[in-house]
């Protein structure tokens, strides 16, 4: 009788608990994704009639469309957004864990969550995204953060509904983490957060295995969606009177190459442009896959913005193929200047990783010089966090914290000289910006972004959220313009 009680307790923890394995999510294998549609439960609506949630979001795109589909699940099931945590029945935190500096903070959050618990027991706190992934992660969180009731993965999302339904029911906490490789959900509800530019997914996952990153373990493999289902988005976007999307991937160069199509990111470019979405653009682009027939829908298309992000991460070979960046600075550069040259007036943007695994002082000098070549409109600059789980964080590493910390420091003057000489050529222009909002700190001021994703603020009369306006250039800073909106 004993062993049959404690045989339950066993399988009723294996049920309430599905646990992240980081070796299992490495696995990659050549079968196409499975598609399915999501549909909702008879049971679960209603479930939050009269109830109010709050997501806190981190890290990049993919976690911000994530948001926005947990927001549509929630909106399905009868919950409403509220602007002040305090307020909220239901609390989700969607987590980065690509830095550390990102997963302390989130700590910190859950932490300073608790007294929240304290005041509404009924409160449910769930923690979501990339964070989630990690064995690590869940067994801190489930051993030392009681106030946590739902632990739910990136593959996890539709789930949600069954989550809340259970931990309410039950008064049970539940981790549900999928560690595989990840399929394709159609049809899932959005809320979107924003009611002029959309993130539209193309593709999930990455296959890059750059040896410093976690992101292929927490997202799970290459995958991308149907064209059609693609197309169909941008079109209701259209209709829904949105002036900008941005197509979302981790290597969106990539897409297509897991439907084995001749059809590829290049020809993507070309049919989504054909909708007459004013403003589009994409998110990231790995060297490797940047081909001819992407540049040539750049630069047929002129909705497609004259901006482009491409990661360089280190400037010197050795480092970059010890972080299977698989490009030298050659070859980077080769495919940089043949870019700058084709797209004349585009805007470049980076980023760069300092203090990678024994980076010497000249390895970082090479980066250096990268950036004199590349004179990149901006870059996104980071300390090297080691991420366990990922080949990099094995490499032995005898880099003081300190000289990371210097060389950050003129890598970002250095970034910062650029950023400031590429911004001079639109002093006195008129430009095009799309207004986001007004600015936090003045209401007279409003901000926005041209089409070479410049950030402008400015003033007048007559300007509303969502509308392109003509703005008169005056003053220019190293990452913002400032001007005056004028008639057309
Ligand atoms: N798929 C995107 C990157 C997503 S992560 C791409 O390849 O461009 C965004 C950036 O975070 C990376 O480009 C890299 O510069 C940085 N990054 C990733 N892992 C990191 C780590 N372990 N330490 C410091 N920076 C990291
Ligand atoms: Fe990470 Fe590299 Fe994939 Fe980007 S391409 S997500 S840096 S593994
Ligand atoms: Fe962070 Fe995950 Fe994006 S680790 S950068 S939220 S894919």
């Amino acid at each position: 009788m004993v062993f049959l009680c404690l045989f339950f307790t066993i399988e009723a923890v294996k049920k309430d608990y599905i646990l992240p394995s980081l070796n299992e999510a490495r696995k990659r294998d050549k079968n196409q994704s499975e598609k399915r549609y999501f549909s909702l439960d008879d049971r679960y609506l209603g479930l939050g009639n009269g109830k109010h949630y709050y997501i806190i979001t981190h890290g990049c795109q993919a976690n911000q469309r994530d948001s926005e589909t947990m927001a549509g699940i929630l909106d399905s099931l009868g919950y409403k957004p509220c602007a002040d945590e305090k307020n909220a029945d239901v609390i989700i935190i969607n987590t980065c864990a690509v830095r550390q500096g990102a997963e302390e903070k989130v700590l910190g959050e859950i932490g300073a969550l608790k007294r929240l618990k304290k005041d509404n027991p009924d409160l449910l706190i769930a923690l979501a995204g990339c964070m989630a992934q990690e064995e690590k992660t869940v067994s801190l969180i489930t051993e030392k953060y009681r106030q946590v009731d739902i632990i739910f993965g990136t593959h996890n999302i539709t789930s949600l509904p069954k989550l809340l339904y259970d931990v309410s029911t039950s008064r049970k906490r539940k981790v549900e983490v999928f560690s595989k490789m990840g399929e394709i959900i159609e049809n899932v509800p959005v809320t979107r957060f924003m009611s002029h530019k959309a993130w539209v997914n193309i593709m999930y996952g990455c296959d890059k295995f750059c040896t410093y990153c976690i992101v292929p373990y927490t997202r799970g493999k290459e995958r991308s969606r149907n064209k059609e289902d693609i197309i169909f988005e941008v079109k209701q976007l259209l209709d829904q009177g949105y002036k900008e999307i941005c197509l979302l991937g981790q290597n969106v160069n990539a897409y297509g190459k897991d439907l084995k199509l001749s059809y590829t990111f290049g020809d993507l470019l070309n049919d989504v442009a054909k909708t007459g979405m004013p403003r589009i653009r994409f998110m990231t682009s790995h060297p490797w896959d940047f081909d001819d027939s992407m540049i040539q829908a750049i630069k047929n298309n002129p909705n497609i913005m004259p901006y482009i992000h491409l990661p360089i991460q280190s400037g010197n070979t050795e480092i970059l193929k010890k972080m299977n960046r698989r490009y030298s600075r050659e070859e980077y550069f080769e495919l940089y200047d043949k870019l700058k040259a084709e797209l004349p007036g585009f805007a470049f943007t980076t980023d760069i990783i300092v203090g990678f695994p024994n980076e010497s002082d000249e390895a970082f000098e090479d980066t250096l010089s990268a950036v004199d070549h590349c004179e990149y409109d901006n870059a996104f600059t980071f300390i090297y966090s080691p991420r366990s789980g990922t080949p990099a964080a094995l490499m032995e590493d005898r880099i003081e914290r300190s000289v990371k910390e210097e060389r950050l420091q003129r890598l970002n003057e250095k970034v910062a000289y650029y950023a400031n000489k590429n911004n001079q050529r639109f002093r006195d222009q008129i430009v095009e910006v799309l207004v986001d909002g007004v600015s936090k700190r003045n209401s007279e001021v409003y901000s926005g972004y041209t089409p070479e994703n410049k950030l402008v603020n400015f003033t007048g009369e007559d300007i509303r959220v969502g509308e392109i306006v003509k703005v008169k250039i005056k003053e220019v800073m190293s990452f913002s313009l400032n001007g005056e909106k004028v008639d057309e």
